[in-house]
């Protein structure tokens, strides 16, 4: 029987919870392993269904794996395949991050191309075209992109739009390229701060990660390091609108709060107490929550993976507010499933317009994409009768470490049939 969580909401959440590894932070980190001819240990890893499918790739690429619980060892010394089959990339786009190592390593990878998926047609041109910059001859063939270059070599690559996995996927193919290459208009989020320094400490030379113009001068090999994945901060981000939902008192330790900065500021502005050190977060819900507007845009601005959630706040929110989906044009699959449960959304393209209502009930819904099944998870915990039943939850799996179990110790009425 298909797996299927059901909530009782209305119940303040109260209490800690640790945040776990960033999924978009250890995708790409495992992918690097391809460029290491020996170890390379990751701690902090998430125990995520996209973790399994990136390591099921790897093993698939002659890469080693081991361990579990959370550190992982991948020895790509014998890896001897370039090919990353349909099968894996059609149930994960990031299987893209092996594009740019395969070719710096081994001088072709032959990857299927990621067709368009439920937020949108997410092409991965933009990755292509930075590949051939820098010397590779790069083709299309029965569905699968096709590179190939004796050695990369270093050039300045201008993005015309920033672009998160396209920036690790050629920040990852530069660090073993002849010369040094620049990157300008990258992606400035965090994960890719990460990546770089786990480059770092294997030995490359990345500079400016995190900022939009990265520099990579390309060395000839790498070693052998561990590296701990930074915390997931659209986890984090998803139990500051849990708290807000429920009127809870939630702390989130080990997270960063200073990765949240445009998250935290519109989560104060619809009246959620949020307190904050070092690596922990306290949010305190309340009374109702104030209707505040958001636009999605890339980071340091608020990111496009918090936009249902914090669409599922302000449905419970007084006063009307929109959401504006600049990144990608079809994220807007929980609107259907939220009005199912009494919610007041009107959309059109790429704007969202919510009245808040005084209550949602619980209903049958079905999970679209990783995201949108979290704001369901949000909306059942905030709805005051009736029990939610979220189907298609693999989705919620595929990013989410033990959601139900983790907002269940923090008094929530969540469980899971099925399995
Ligand atoms: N785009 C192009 N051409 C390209 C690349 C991107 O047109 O070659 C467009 C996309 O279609 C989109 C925009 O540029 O409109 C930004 O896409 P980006 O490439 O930055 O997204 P991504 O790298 O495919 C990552 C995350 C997503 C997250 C986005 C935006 C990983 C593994 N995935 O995707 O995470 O939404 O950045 O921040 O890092 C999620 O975790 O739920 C998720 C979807």
């Amino acid at each position: 029987m298909p797996e299927r969580v059901f909530i009782e909401g209305g119940v303040p959440l109260r209490g800690e919870v640790t945040a776990s590894g960033a999924k978009n932070s250890a995708l790409p980190l495992m992918a690097a392993s391809l460029l290491l001819p020996g170890e390379l240990v990751l701690e902090n890893v998430p125990g995520l269904r996209d973790v399994m499918t990136m390591r099921l790739l790897l093993e698939h690429l002659g890469v080693r794996c081991r361990g579990d619980n959370g550190t992982i060892s991948l020895d790509a010394s014998s890896a001897d395949m370039w090919d990353a089959p349909y099968d894996l990339v059609k149930t994960m786009r990031a299987s893209v991050l092996v594009l740019g190592p395969l070719v710096a390593r081994f001088g072709h990878a032959r990857v299927s191309q990621p067709g368009g998926c439920a937020i949108g047609a997410r092409p991965i041109n933009r990755h292509i075209k930075a590949l051939e910059a820098m010397g590779a001859a790069v083709w299309l063939e029965h569905g699968y992109v096709v590179a190939q270059a004796d050695r990369l070599k270093g050039a300045e690559i201008v993005f015309e739009a920033p672009t998160v996995t396209g920036t690790e996927n050629i920040m990852m193919a530069a660090v073993l390229a002849d010369g040094e290459t620049t990157m300008i208009n990258a992606a400035m989020e965090p994960e890719v701060a990460d990546l770089a320094e786990a480059l770092n400490a294997m030995g490359a030379r990345v500079e400016g990660a995190g900022t939009g113009e990265i520099r990579v001068k390309g060395v000839s090999s790498l070693v052998p390091t561990t590296y701990s994945v930074m915390p997931d901060r659209i986890e984090t981000g998803t139990y500051i609108a849990a708290a807000g939902i429920t009127g809870g008192d939630v702390t989130i330790l080990k997270c960063v709060p200073d990765h949240l900065k445009a998250v935290i500021e519109r989560m104060e502005k619809a009246g959620i107490a949020v307190d904050k050190g070092k690596d922990w977060i306290r949010a305190r819900g309340g009374g109702r929550t104030s209707a505040v507007d958001i636009i999605t845009d890339p980071y340091p601005g608020f990111p496009t993976d918090m936009q249902a959630q914090f669409m599922a706040l302000m449905t419970l929110s007084d006063g009307f507010s929109t959401v504006l989906e600049t990144i990608f044009e079809q994220r807007f699959m929980h609107v259907p499933e939220l009005c199912r449960m009494g919610a007041d959304i009107t959309l059109s393209e790429r704007r969202a317009v919510i009245q808040g209502v005084e209550s949602l009930s619980g209903a049958q819904v079905m999970a679209t994409d990783l995201r949108a099944s979290a704001s369901l998870v949000l909306a059942g915990l905030g709805a005051t009768e009736g029990v939610t039943e979220i189907s298609r939850i693999y989705h919620l799996d595929r990013g989410y470490e033990r959601l139900d179990e983790k907002l269940a110790s923090l008094g929530g009425r969540i469980w899971r049939t099925g399995g």
